[in-house]
């Protein structure tokens, strides 16, 4: 590569941001999962997947360490996309699991794209050693968009029943 050095540096950047945006989704997952009671199969995916997150985010600090780069040493920032889907769980509103349904559909879709990227900055830069765990990560975003764009017909239908037996709006 003609610069390394500046690859290295996006490739560092990219790891930081995957950090921040790994730990934003925890913050999106775990008080969607403590409110949940009617959909027992969306609170049990969600777990797994806030599992499956934290072995991410040890998989992305691993790499920013063998990169000589602490994850601590810089704060991870709140990405404008994350804060705007973060905001849009509104708990107000009767179609609560919906919304979420839709908004960790877009997240799960906004991770597959960053490990895309960070892999093909790996590839640029000629840092091999990232391939694994970073396949790895993007294999667990993947497997989680195809649960959740499987699981929008069942929910959606669920959420109907739950209506006509006039349930109240609990998620
Ligand atoms: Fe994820």
């Amino acid at each position: 590569m003609a610069d390394t050095s500046a690859t290295r540096e996006i490739f560092v950047t990219g790891l930081k941001n995957a950090h921040a945006m790994e730990n934003q989704a925890l913050s999106i997952m775990k008080p969607q999962v403590s409110r949940i009671e009617n959909y027992p199969e969306v609170a049990r995916r969600l777990e797994e997947h806030i599992r499956e997150t934290e072995g991410q985010i040890a998989r992305l600090e691993e790499l920013l360490q063998q990169l000589d780069e602490s994850h601590s040493s810089m704060k991870d920032m709140a990405l404008s996309f994350t804060g705007a889907m973060a905001a849009m769980g509104h708990t107000m509103a009767g179609d609560e699991i919906l919304k979420n349904s839709f908004a960790n559909f877009a997240f799960e879709n906004f991770e597959i794209a960053a490990y895309k990227s960070l892999l093909t900055v790996a590839e640029l830069g000629g840092f091999p050693f990232a391939t694994s765990a970073l396949q790895t990560n993007l294999q667990e975003e993947q497997n989680m968009a195809r649960w959740l764009d499987d699981n929008l017909r069942t929910v959606t239908m669920r959420f109907a029943n739950l209506r006509e037996a006039g349930e109240s709006a609990k998620v």
